[in-house]
């Protein structure tokens, strides 16, 4: 490379009448700027090269809410598996208020990722996450809780979710078919529904089952709605609890409630007053969050649950991301399961089947 030419030299331009000083240190800096140019720009081009040998990895993240539930969980396994079959590199988070989300957006823009999949901490963050997912240039689509503005849904957003009018159908269906093969007379029994109404699909879900109890005949004033104020059990355990004290008559107890961890609560609820498998009967739906309290060795009120495949979520959403970003598929706009019920007839073999369990 170039070298600055040693004190010695100058003498010798000096002699060639050149202007001594002026000259050298006009083509020193010259040249040294030049090298600077040349070596800036051959690390630059270096980089292309090399990445063209080894093409960096598409990258996305994956945010949920409560990553300490197993429904998130095995959604975030159903990712991986996307990521394995694809080739992309999948970024998992917990993000449990908008502060995290945002915060999480700008790290993912920061490490060169392109797009995430998100069950937002709340519904109504949605305009505020698309307005920084836009602003950072990442792509967006929704699992599970869909965005909400101005109380409608952001229906331009994908979405990969449950069927949640459906599924609640089911699960109130089931109930009452459980409470007449046992012969409760209706007026010692009543239900208890745990609520989160904030919450369009949960709403739904509960809307449904309710609806289902009354269309297969049980009284609408035999029906209490318990709202949780946090969706984890601790929450629905303290709701059932006010419930239960309220009604300390009711002989027996059908209860329903979004999510498996819902109906988990009440059940401990129910159990704390006495009741057993034998004069209580809950059913939940995710089937993913009630795997051991079904291997309890004795039955308890926690009857079964509408399963839906929680991976299956989890690869479709990454996998439309993916997809969207690589070759730009325009993703569907609303991705539905369906739910299946386990008890503990069948949910070992059930779960097997569905990559949910060994
Ligand atoms: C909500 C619930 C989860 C699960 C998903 C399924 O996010 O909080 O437990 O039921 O819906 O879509």
């Amino acid at each position: 490379m170039f070298k600055v030419p040693p004190d010695s030299s100058r003498p010798t331009l000096r002699a060639q009448a050149l202007p001594a000083m002026t000259i050298p240190s006009c083509i020193v800096r010259l040249l040294l700027a030049v090298s600077v140019l040349c070596l800036a720009s051959c690390s630059k081009n270096a980089a292309p090269a090399e990445a063209a040998s080894a093409p960096a990895k598409i990258k996305l993240g994956f945010l949920v809410k409560q990553p300490e539930e197993p429904w998130f969980q095995f959604e975030w396994k159903g990712a991986d598996k996307a990521a394995a079959q694809y080739g992309f590199e999948l970024i998992k988070q917990g993000v449990q208020d908008g502060e995290k989300v945002m915060a999480m957006i700008d790290n993912l823009a920061v490490s060169g990722a392109q797009g995430f999949v998100i069950c937002t901490p709340d519904v109504r963050l949605g305009p505020a996450i698309m307005a920084r997912a836009k602003q950072r240039n990442l792509k967006v689509v929704l699992v599970d809780d869909q965005f909400v503005s101005d109380g409608k849904f952001m229906t331009e957003v994908p979405y990969v979710g449950m069927s949640a009018s459906r599924i609640g159908t089911k699960q109130g269906l089931t109930l009452a078919a459980e409470m007449k093969k046992r012969g409760w007379p209706i007026e010692e029994t009543a239900v208890c529904a745990i609520t989160f109404e904030e919450l369009d699909t949960a709403r739904e879900r509960t809307d449904s089952s309710i609806g289902a109890l009354k269309t297969a005949g049980i009284p609408a004033d035999r029906i209490f709605k318990a709202p949780q104020k946090t969706t984890d059990i601790p929450g629905s355990f303290d709701a059932a609890n006010v419930l239960l004290t309220q009604h300390s008559e009711v002989k027996r107890w059908l209860i329903l409630g979004m999510n498996d961890n819902a109906v988990l609560g009440a059940v401990r609820a129910v159990e704390q007053r006495g009741f057993t498998a034998d004069t209580a009967v809950g059913i939940g739906i995710n089937g993913t969050d009630c795997i051991d309290e079904l291997r309890k060795a004795k039955p308890t009120p926690f009857f079964g649950s509408m399963l839906v495949s929680a991976p299956g979520e989890g690869f479709t959403s990454a996998e439309i991301l993916y997809k969207w970003i690589k070759d730009g598929t325009p993703p569907p706009l609303d991705t539905r399961s369906e739910g299946t019920l386990i008890t503990r007839e069948n949910f070992e073999a059930v779960l097997k089947k569905e990559g949910i369990s060994e």
